[in-house]
């Protein structure tokens, strides 16, 4: 099999999570376990990784290396239920968690539907879990709830429109492939890979319910972080970052009484102070071999109650 993901911000991610060799560390990406594998090398005796996936196809690999490495064991869940499944396991808290968003380079170029320069069935769930694909949705949204898609995660100007055409489309016939959808898309916005790509990722945010999986993940990853460990997030893409910006500032802030009060009354106690106060970015060098690394951002916060 070709490389499954060539892992992002590779040691920098890793050189801010681990402040303890032999604490337990939350993988909430595994993916094809690059950061999992670098992060089992730098822990000691006692250590041990958690590695979370919701794709199944992430298990086989995370079965191999719990094997190989009894330090690591694998949870096929969505990092929003990390909470639960510390729980079950009594890990107590944990050193440190890391995501590392979105979709791996195997989910782009194998997996149904997520990219469209193949002609596949519409699909795009990470969790074949879900009830809902990207047929679905496209198939059975309103137009005005298509518009809020386009327009909320894919910032289209044009989602309106583009909504109206998939509707019109949908009156002569089910849409049911990429390269369909990528045609009607094409009448109204133009068929540059930017566009195609955008409205593509702003599909795909909405069948994973991504964005509300982050901001649960977030909660939960800070919940079950002890004192001094960290959680570190790389994001792709303005929305993801934003949120993760806006749960750190809001966990690091002593008060958030309204503007102009005068005497705090809110009670908010800090949780978090931010490591990173501007986010790292990959070098030259990485961005030259991995074009995919060109938009990460890490941000990183450490627990300090
Ligand atoms: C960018 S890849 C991670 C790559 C990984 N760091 C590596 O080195 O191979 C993101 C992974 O997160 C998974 N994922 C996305 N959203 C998830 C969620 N809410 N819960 C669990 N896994 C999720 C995807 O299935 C994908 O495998």
């Amino acid at each position: 099999m070709a490389v499954y993901h060539e892992p992002v911000l590779l040691k920098e991610s890793i050189d801010f999570l681990v402040t303890d060799v032999n604490g337990t560390y939350v993988d909430a990406t595994f993916g094809g376990g690059g950061h999992t594998r670098e992060l089992l090398s730098r822990l000691g005796r006692d250590g041990r990784a958690i590695g979370f996936d919701v794709d199944e196809n992430s298990r086989g690999i995370a079965e191999d290396l719990s094997v190989s490495d009894k330090r690591f064991s694998f949870q096929n869940r969505n990092f929003s239920e990390i909470s639960e499944s510390l729980a079950g396991m009594k890990t107590g808290p944990v050193s440190g968690v890391l995501f590392d968003l979105g979709v791996s380079s195997f989910q782009i170029d194998h997996e149904e539907g997520f990219s469209y320069r193949r002609d596949e069935k519409l699909d795009m769930r990470l969790d074949k879990r879900l009830e809902m694909s990207a047929y679905e949705v496209v198939n059975s949204y309103k137009a005005d709830q298509l518009a809020d898609v386009f327009w909320k995660y894919g910032e289209e100007s044009r989602s309106r429109a583009l909504a109206r055409a998939i509707v019109r489309e949908r009156d002569r016939g089910r849409i049911t492939t990429t390269l369909q959808l990528g045609e009607v898309i094409g009448t109204v916005c133009g068929n540059s890979p930017k566009v195609l790509s955008r409205i593509f990722q702003a599909l795909r945010i909405e069948v994973n319910k991504e964005l509300d999986a982050l901001s649960a993940g977030l909660d939960a990853a800070i919940d079950s972080t002890g004192r001094g460990g960290r959680v570190a997030v790389i994001s792709y893409h303005s929305l993801e970052d934003r949120i993760v910006k806006e749960k750190f500032r809001y966990e690091a802030a002593t008060c958030v009484c309204p503007p102009r009060t005068i005497i705090c009354t809110c009670g908010k106690i800090a949780r978090l102070k931010q490591v990173t106060r501007k986010p790292i970015v990959p070098g030259q060098d990485e961005t030259r071999l991995n074009s995919r690394a060109r938009s990460a951002k890490l941000r990183v916060a450490e627990k300090i109650v």
